[in-house]
């Protein structure tokens, strides 16, 4: 079967058919979701207006956490602004943030986003949590080598510093970790029928065998999620496909397996669909289940494409491994001495004074600033990364690097200097400012580095050389 076949069973009116048919190739409208535990909406909206860019609320989903953002303006392009580069916001379909929202992990949650390349969802769950009085853990984990390397770029850029990332086959998680999440999110690798807007090779080649394969695979790391949550803890399962088989199908398969050990639960969410029960006459899932999935379309919801299941793991399972306390991370330390040298140099050097959120962590040449929550997961899981670089150590002391800046900045006190609205975009540009022309505050001259600010945000860290502020910001893409 391919795909024309595939749908023209799923969608029987052929009006419906056109309809959905004429809407694959078109392109999404541009959407931002904001990282809002340091810039509320309401000053995200003013701060965009100075960039004469506006920001609008979907009709058909007003209650959606993303903005629609204007392409006309295109002075600055959006991925260079200077709130992007410092990761103030970041560019998210408006569907693709169902999934975390419906999780929206609570105080001191530990979270585990099993595919997470290349991050979008993980920031989310991040944010949320940096929202709380205790920000938790995120576990961000991806298979493929290339992905988690992007994964890593973007964690710095957001500052989420509430992560750990790790490289392991989401079907270990099970045996290796299991009862271990309050929270997992499984969105899955998929047949990518849903990115069809962008290119059409995915309804092209679509094969239903081929996708046949891919839902068994999303089906053994479903059974993983399963075993790696706690009890009373909850997992959401997405796609960005429609078909029944890695979705519907894969729902009914573990509840038939599992008997009795999950629910699924009511989403509320008023501006999506609800899942499909019957495919060609026969029962996929029970109905009433069905009506507690959602699906976005793209001719209805104008949206990308998603289903999306929200389940919760009512009863353990009969057996399982122990925990294996292993030694896989020997490189990161957390001795009561980085703690209390890392601390006395940040009061020191910016008058920053941490909280008990805060937890840094040393490797051979940097310290990374995480939360304390870091210490159960190294006795357990292999990292690659642990929350975000913030200094490099020289021989007798540090020297602060630029995500310093962006996630421990804001409580800066000393050695600050202020940027206006062109010298910002000029720095996150790549470009020398001269000294005489800033607004130095509490500076000592003997301390050479600077943390930059704009208007109420910490930005960057600068060196001064030469009554220059030599350029030590991080670009991406
Ligand atoms: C749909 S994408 C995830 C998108 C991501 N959640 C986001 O919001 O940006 C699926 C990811 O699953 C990863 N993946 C595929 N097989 C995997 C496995 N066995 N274990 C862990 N990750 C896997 C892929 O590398 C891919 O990055």
């Amino acid at each position: 079967m391919n795909y024309q076949e595939y749908i023209t069973w799923l969608l029987d009116d052929p009006k419906e058919r056109d309809d959905f048919f004429e809407h694959l190739g078109k392109p999404l409208k541009k959407s931002i979701s904001l990282i809002n535990h340091r810039l509320t909406e309401k000053e995200f909206i003013a701060l965009a207006k100075e960039y004469q860019r506006v920001l609008s609320k979907s009709t058909v989903n007003p209650d959606a956490s993303s903005w629609y953002i204007d392409r006309e303006n295109q002075d600055v392009p959006l991925w260079n602004h200077w709130l992007h580069q410092c990761g103030f916001f970041y560019m998210q379909e408006l569907a693709a943030g169902l999934p975390a929202s419906i999780i929206r992990p609570k105080k001191g949650a530990l979270v585990l986003d099993m595919c997470a390349a290349p991050w979008g969802k993980t920031s989310q769950l991040a944010t949320y949590l940096l929202e709380e009085s205790d920000p938790g853990l995120v576990i961000a984990n991806d298979i493929q080598y290339k992905r988690l390397i992007s994964l890593q770029t973007n964690i710095n850029r957001v500052w989420c510093y509430n992560t750990a990332v790790t490289k392991i086959n989401g079907y270990s998680f099970g045996k290796a970790v299991p009862e271990l999440f309050d929270h997992v999110l499984l969105d899955a690798p998929c047949s990518w029928e849903g990115t069809s807007f962008r290119w059409n090779a995915a309804t092209k080649f679509w094969k239903e065998n081929d996708v046949k394969k891919i839902a068994n695979i999303q089906y053994q790391l479903l059974v993983s999620a399963l075993k790696s949550c706690k009890v009373w803890g909850t997992i959401v399962y997405s796609t960005c496909t429609i078909n029944h088989l890695e979705n519907e199908g894969n729902i009914q398969r573990i509840l038939s397996e599992y008997p009795g050990i999950l629910e699924v639960q009511n989403i509320d969410v008023s501006w999506v669909e609800t899942g499909i029960h019957k495919y060609q006459d026969k029962t996929i899932i029970d109905k009433e289940i069905a009506q507690k999935c959602i699906r976005c379309w793209p001719h209805h919801q104008h949206t990308g494409w998603f289903f999306v299941t929200h389940l919760i793991k009512k009863k353990p399972l009969r057996w399982y491994h122990e925990k294996i306390h292993a030694n896989y991370n020997s490189q990161f330390h957390y001795w009561p001495w980085v703690q209390k040298e890392v601390k006395k140099y940040l009061k020191e050097s910016f008058g920053i004074e941490t909280n008990s959120n805060h937890f840094f962590v040393s490797t051979k040449d940097t310290i990374y600033v995480t939360t304390p929550k870091i210490v159960d997961i190294l006795a357990f899981l292999r990292c690659e990364k642990v929350g975000i670089p913030i200094l490099k150590k020289t021989r007798d002391s540090f020297r602060p690097l630029h995500w310093l800046a962006t996630t421990l900045g804001n409580l800066a006190e000393q050695n600050i200097i202020e940027l206006n609205t062109k010298q910002v975009q000029q720095y996150t540009q790549g470009e020398l400012l001269e000294v005489k022309d800033i607004t130095e505050q509490n500076s000592t001259w003997t301390y050479p580095y600077r943390i930059l600010f704009h208007q109420w945000l910490a930005v960057s860290i600068s060196k001064i050389i030469d009554k220059k502020l030599k350029n030590k910001f991080i670009r991406v893409g």
